[in-house]
């Protein structure tokens, strides 16, 4: 243990070590840069940048799909290296100028400490540990400006829109005068930076006026400089900066895309998050999810199809199949039942179908007081095994609701996923990742093991002489609180400012209630508006200012003693009197959080202290519980107000902490080690997804100055359109070859099977008649010609694959240039549908799973199990419905149009805690059927129908499904044999799994 930690202590200290030298040139240089005009600096820049481009063109494409992992432990490809041994070498002149830059608009030249953390955070891949208030916001623009360089986007997280409006137009002061654009991206907005000399043609006069003194400051930001743009004009830009939810929003959206048009972002390079701690831990507990209503849940139609069955008798005019758990009408049922709709033909329109059968099992096999009981308006499941009732869960595929109509209660909608991604996974997809906060290494494990950073700790500019009070521990909440208002109303009465925090809303509420009992004025802050939050925050620190505050509240804001600046009269009075108290109203579970709420006093060496008290009876001293609380409680008697002073009791304290911290790091990885899984069927799913975009948009996803090939205007050099051309082309010919592949593939093994299984006086209907699954019976019927009693059995599959060859050169023949259009539509459109419907499996195979932990079975392993066989059938799945669609397709259906809608908002649910604070409402782009494209939907509505029979049951059926494949490998897939396809068009049949995996997942071949 002693040997690991001076190891580590000498790691860091040798990583220090190495930045004295290019410190030291960093320094030397600062003469020279003092009369360096901005254009020869931006000359400077730009130079750099044509360097770094010859370098970036030796990236491959594939490689800039961002839609696979990296593992950092491993280091990154050559050609990546190479670019970050360049920018190492201009990072001593890159942050010479900016340090000018700062000290022309600010007053200040850097601190040496901040340049030492901006030298080992420009390797990349490490997050460093500075002190609050060292000015680590401002720190992180040196790192973020150099990677700008490379060109293919720096991206900058904070925790809220605020901060990345703030810091972002702050930034964007800096980094103009560099030549470079700065973006920003907010929950409901997106902005572009405006340099002051632009200002007037951009924003006009009122805006000029507004910047006249030009002074920059964090604190100052006003958004006066900052324009509103298009999302992808501010990716395109050299920096961004956003929230780690918008940019993870964004990724997922732009894998919802259904023209590359929509794309917004580029690739995801570079980025670097400031306060890296709640990012990639607080907010790490719960996965982003888009999720929102389908666009054909409509509550009426469910309560139509109830009454339009409700009358129906068993026996005459629908059977019950209990064993298949399936109803059907018969050919009177149907009758009746068209009769009351008022429709021609039920089976014309998919839904339709689909509801009543829903209805039907809702009225015939699900009894009340059985299946299910209706309490305050609600329909509980009720569990068959034990009785008892299944909080919050309903039946799947709109039997719930079919029930809800059946019984005539409000009907729920209910919304399903179509993206979700855990930010651990998120985050692994960026290149090169670095970050910091002021508490990282009492969490550097975690820091590695998940992401692959390494954690520096860097040494303060001044000495911290903040003194922090050993823990006062009282008997019950009223004796603590009742404390907590004395020392507030004691430091008070001297002017001191004290800033309180606490660990929940409703408890910053309480000592706000009894503050004010006693008389005493103060602000309560809960981390709601961050915007006014920041503003108040700032001003904690001046006489007599007392400030209630949960912890995350005001993040990101300096809190100067006195509220001007450092050093002014106001501050040496406030200085006198002990500089600010921050007070902890309990202990969190976590340390680094205390230590967060400590650093808030005690910036830049100035003076200031902290106390935390602790009651017995708060929730971590519970857990500490046993021998150690009992001693106390004799110790602390009976008297409420009487408090223990222990030094002991602070180290307790600690170490209960410690094994609270190491508890919740097992539960963050696990939900990763689930979501590992999901991450690979995403990898595949995406990569197939963009390849198929590239394909049929005959771009090939290419970037070229790093902007996509789509953003290029006919201005372009006359000899690269031409290439590009030819390149779509190519393109076009793939997206061909990769159709055919997929039908016929997809024919072949379902043929095999068949000719395999069937005695040959049958062989000829059987055969027929699955072929008419994939290909209209005229076009059989010209196509193949193959008499059945004269060929042997291997043969016919032969033929048949010819006539499949030619019915579909035909197809192409009839649909020319519409074939990129259509063949987009085929096989995006039910691939996206399908995509949702695995994903609200997962999410019932995951929930499901945590039971069989008690039939003494790894559920981890069990998921990973199950996982594998369900996605081998979802491909599948894929496959055979764009084989279904493409020779069905009429020309008649040509205008359908991919319709881009949005539904109900504010639907981002929460699966795992429900306390995601910050996500706001969504627009969800759903790929939706309507006018023309309810024709497209009449040809394969029977096909459609079967489908979500099969998946009904196996949703329905979770336990017989996982006991039949509990014996399967479980690695997903790697040995299993696929066939896949290579954008050049090439095919490799049977080949294993892991031969081609890397191809797969950097899309540079899809799975067929
Ligand atoms: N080199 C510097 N010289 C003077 N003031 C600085 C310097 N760097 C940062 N500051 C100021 O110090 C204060 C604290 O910086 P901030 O970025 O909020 O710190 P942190 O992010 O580390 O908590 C801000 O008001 C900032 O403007
Ligand atoms: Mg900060």
């Amino acid at each position: 243990m002693i040997n690991k930690l001076t190891s580590l202590f000498d790691s860091n200290n040798k990583q220090i070590k190495l930045t004295e030298k290019p410190l030291e040139q960093i320094k030397s240089m600062r003469p020279k840069m003092q009369d360096m005009p901005y254009d020869d600096m931006k000359k400077r820049i730009a130079e750099m940048k044509a360097e770094l481009k010859v370098l970036v063109d030796k990236v491959p494409e594939e490689a800039k799909l961002s839609l696979v992992k990296i593992d950092r432990t491993k280091g990154l490809p050559k050609y990546e290296t190479d670019i970050q041994n360049k920018l190492y070498e201009f990072m001593p002149e890159v942050y010479a100028m900016a340090d000018e830059i700062f000290r022309r608009k600010t007053g200040h030249n850097f601190h040496d400490v901040q340049l030492k953390a901006a030298i080992i955070l420009s390797q990349g891949q490490r997050l460093t540990e500075l002190y609050t208030g060292e000015g680590k916001t401002r720190t992180f623009q040196l790192p973020l400006l150099l990677y700008s360089l490379v060109g293919r986007g720096a991206h900058l997280v904070t925790v809220n829109d605020y901060l990345s409006r703030r810091d972002g137009e702050y930034a964007g002061h800096i980094a103009s005068e560099l030549g470079l654009t700065v973006g920003i991206i907010n929950s409901n907005a997106t902005y572009k930076f405006v340099p002051d000399e632009d200002l007037l043609s951009v924003k006009g006069e009122e805006a000029v006026k507004e910047r006249s003194e030009k002074t920059v400051d964090e604190s100052k930001m006003n958004a006066v400089n900052l324009i509103e743009c298009t999302k992808r004009e501010a990716y395109n830009c050299d920096i961004t900066y956003g929230t780690n939810n918008e940019f993870g929003f964004d990724y997922l959206r732009d894998n919802m895309a259904w023209d590359l048009s929509q794309l917004s972002q580029r690739e995801l390079y570079f980025c670097i998050i400031d306060e890296a701690d709640s990012i990639l831990i607080d907010e790490a507990r719960t996965p982003l999810i888009i999720s929102g209503i389908p666009s054909e849940a409509d509550t009426e139609k469910y309560s139509k199809f109830a009454e339009a069955v409700t009358d129906l008798q068993e026996g005459v005019e629908y059977e019950v199949d209990h064993k298949s758990r399936s109803v059907t009408l018969t050919e009177a049922g149907i009758q009746k039942v068209e009769e009351k709709l008022g429709v021609e033909n039920l089976w014309a329109d998919y839904s339709m179908a689909y509801h009543i059968e829903n209805a039907l099992k809702a009225k015939a096999m699900f009894n009340r007081d059985e299946h299910y009981l209706v309490k305050g308006g609600e329909v509980l499941i009720v569990d068959e095994f034990t009785g008892r009732i299944l909080k919050g869960r309903r039946y799947s595929e709109g039997l719930h609701q079919a029930i809800e109509a059946k019984e005539g209660v409000e009907i729920q909608q209910e919304s399903k996923t179509f993206a979700t991604i855990t930010f651990q996974n998120f985050f692994r997809l960026y290149k090169i990742l670095c970050g910091g906060s002021g508490t990282v290494m009492t969490e550097a494990e975690e820091f590695y093991k998940i992401y692959g950073l390494e954690s520096v700790a860097i040494p303060t500019n001044k000495p911290v002489i903040r003194k922090d009070y050993p823990d006062l521990i009282y008997k019950s909440q009223e004796g603590k609180f009742k404390a907590v208002v004395q020392e507030i109303k004691e430091r008070h009465a001297k002017g001191q400012p004290v800033l309180v925090g606490t660990t929940s809303v409703e408890k910053s509420e309480l000592l706000s209630a009894l503050l004010d009992k006693e008389g005493i004025p103060h602000e309560v802050l809960n981390a709601k508006y961050h915007e006014q939050e920041a503003k108040i925050i700032e001003k904690a620190g001046r006489k007599g200012a007392v400030t209630v505050a949960t912890n995350m509240a005001g993040r990101g804001a300096d809190i100067v003693i006195g509220g001007g600046r450092r050093g002014d009269d106001a501050w040496k009075e406030i200085a006198e009197l002990g500089g600010l108290h921050v007070i902890g109203t309990e202990r969190h579970e976590s340390r680094r959080i205390d230590n967060q709420l400590r650093g808030r006093t005690g910036r830049q060496g100035e003076p200031g202290s902290s106390r935390f008290y602790v009651a017995l009876d708060d929730q971590l001293m519970r857990i500490l519980g046993g021998e150690i609380m009992t001693k106390l409680m004799n110790m602390v008697g009976l008297q409420e107000d009487m408090p223990i002073e222990m030094k002991l009791i602070s180290r307790q304290i600690e170490t209960a902490q410690k094994r609270i911290e190491s508890m919740n790091f097992d539960s963050r990885k696990r939900i990763v080690e689930y979501d590992d899984v999901m991450n690979q069927h995403r990898e595949i799913f995406y990569s197939r997804r963009r390849n198929f975009l590239d394909l049929f948009e005959g771009s090939m996803g290419k970037f070229l100055d790093g902007a996509r090939i789509l953003d290029i205007s006919t201005e372009h050099d006359p000899e690269i359109l031409e290439k590009l051309k030819q390149k779509q082309e190519e393109a076009r010919t793939s997206a061909k070859e990769a159709i055919k592949n997929i039908l016929i593939s997809t024919v072949q093994s379902g043929l095999e099977n068949i000719v395999e299984k069937t005695e040959k006086s049958k062989l000829e209907a059987k055969v027929k008649e699955y072929l008419l699954k994939y290909i209209p019976q005229d076009m059989l019927n010209r196509n193949l010609d193959i008499d059945f009693s004269k060929v042997k059995s291997d043969e016919v599959v032969d033929r048949v694959i010819e006539a499949i060859e030619k019915s579909y050169s035909e197809k192409m023949e009839e649909f020319g240039e519409d074939f990129y259009y259509l063949g987009k539509v085929i096989s995006l459109q039910n691939t996206d549908n399908l995509w949702v419907d695995h994903l609200e499996l997962m999410k019932d195979v995951r929930e499901g799973i945590g039971l069989r932990a008690y039939a003494q079975k790894d559920p981890l392993v069990e998921y990973k199990n199950e996982a594998f066989v369900i996605f081998s059938s979802f491909i599948n799945k894929i496959n055979d419905e764009i084989s279904q669609r493409i020779l069905n397709v009429q020309k008649a259906v040509r205008r359908v149009e991919p319709v881009r809608i949005e539904t109900n908002t504010d639907q981002i649910d929460d699966i795992n805690t429900g306390d995601r604070e910050f996500i706001q409402g969504e627009e969800i782009p759903v790929s939706s059927q309507s006018g023309a494209a309810q024709n497209a939907a009449r040809f394969v509505d029977k096909m459609l129908r079967e489908r979500k029979k099969q998946e009904a049951s196996i949703s329905t059926n979770k336990s017989e499904s996982s006991t039949a494949v509990s014996a399967k490998p479980k690695e997903i897939g790697r040995n299993e044999k696929v066939t896949v396809r290579y954008n050049d068009g090439r095919v490799v049949k049977d080949v294993k799994y892991k031969k081609v995996e890397e191809d797969v997942k950097k899309g540079s071949a899809i799975l067929i």
